[in-house]
């Protein structure tokens, strides 16, 4: 039996990780190892109904070198931190690592198999050992509309997204809702009134918007707003969230010719669904219902939602899609600017796809 050690499994997307990997009884396939930064030698968790040994230390190459295959969600610092010297000891076993450190490098593989089987299979037989989870915003939009690019179909994407809070992280999620909460108590006895006048209300809600509400995580005011900025600042005026579109999703689909993919990343107030509404430019005028076809075909988590407003509005929300694993897909139509040109919305928990799926994926892959 493999061994299998877990890192980072206590954070958020390690938490989703476990919970799946318990869900699909993955444990009950490797001898589990789970590994601490800061608790060494406590107990290790209970899995599968298997007791696991203590804890092992996270910065122990030593330890860790006996893995066969090492799952990672501690982040990008400590992968820049431990994984070169794991590698310069000589250790030949499975990186599968959710952080983004490794991966653009060129002997790691960005994994999304339900899209890239193939371009996992034959880095597999090549020898490659790193595989990378995708930046969210990516896998869900590969997730979704994946089909019309493997039918080659697909001459460029813009992609305008709205991200969730949990994309920053627990804490990022948590300063959302207590901005809520700010805003709400601003108001709350003009609220308990319906005679008080809603500009009166607007005015104190903008106030409290402006002074009141947390901002140390995101750097500026998320509850009743809005952040038109992801990540950091790039020389080329897009933010390095709008750079992982084209870079990602072409190394994910294995392109040698990129296609152009580009668009503005805005973070909005959902807890943890990743949003995008994309501009797709095919490279032929297909009837709608070929290109239905051919999105619902893309993979089994595909959730198609008709182009009507009854549904969409009930479907193709973050309250119908939160906590599972379907993606949706609608708004599908015709644009004004020609018959090429497509409209999608797609819509996916970020904690799930987005994170931490793909890794146990892998892990399966891994096993054979
Ligand atoms: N960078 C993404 C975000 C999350 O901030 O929403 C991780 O892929």
């Amino acid at each position: 039996m493999k061994k299998l050690g877990m890192v980072g499994w206590r954070g958020m997307v390690g938490s989703v990780l476990m919970q799946r990997m318990q869900e699909e009884n993955d444990f009950a396939l490797v001898e589990s190892h789970f590994f601490s930064t800061s608790s060494a030698g406590g107990p290790g968790p209970k899995v599968g109904g298997k007791d696991t040994p203590p804890l092992k230390d996270a910065n122990s190459i030593e330890a860790l070198k006996a893995m066969d295959v090492i799952i990672t969600c501690q982040g990008g610092d400590y992968t820049n931190e431990i994984y070169p010297k794991l590698r310069a000891s000589g250790w030949d076993g499975y990186w599968i690592d959710a952080a983004s450190a490794l991966r653009m490098k060129d002997d790691a593989v960005i994994i999304l198999d339900p899209v890239n089987r193939g371009v996992i299979d034959a880095a597999l037989a090549q020898g490659v050992k790193n595989y990378i989870g995708g930046n969210c915003t990516n896998s869900i939009l590969l997730m979704g509309v994946g089909g019309l690019f493997r039918e080659g179909l697909v001459e460029w994407v813009s992609s305008m997204t709205y991200q969730a809070a949990s994309g920053g992280g627990a804490n990022h999620m948590r300063e959302l809702l207590k901005g809520m909460g700010v805003i709400n108590a601003a108001v709350a006895e003009e609220l308990a009134t319906p005679a008080s006048a809603i500009l009166d209300i607007d005015r104190k809600v903008a106030q409290s918007i402006r002074s009141d509400v947390p901002t140390e995580f995101f750097g500026a005011p998320l509850a009743g707003g809005l952040i038109p900025w992801i990540d950091s600042q790039l020389d080329n005026g897009q933010s390095k969230e709008e750079w992982k579109g084209q870079a990602e999703v072409n190394k994910i689909l294995g392109n040698d010719k990129p296609i152009p993919v580009d668009g503005l990343c805005v973070r909005i107030g959902a807890m943890r669904c990743h949003s995008l509404a994309l501009t797709l430019k095919l490279k032929r005028d297909l009837p709608l219902a070929e290109i239905e076809s051919i999105i619902k075909s893309g993979n089994d988590w595909v959730k198609w939602v008709p182009n009507d407003k009854p549904v969409t509005v009930k479907e193709l929300t973050p309250a119908s899609i939160t906590g599972g694993l379907k993606v949706g897909v609608g708004r599908v139509r015709k644009l004004n600017l020609g018959p090429e040109y497509v409209s999608a919305f797609v819509i996916g928990d970020q904690l799930l796809w987005g994170a931490a799926e793909p890794l146990r994926r892998m892990l399966r892959i891994v096993l054979g």
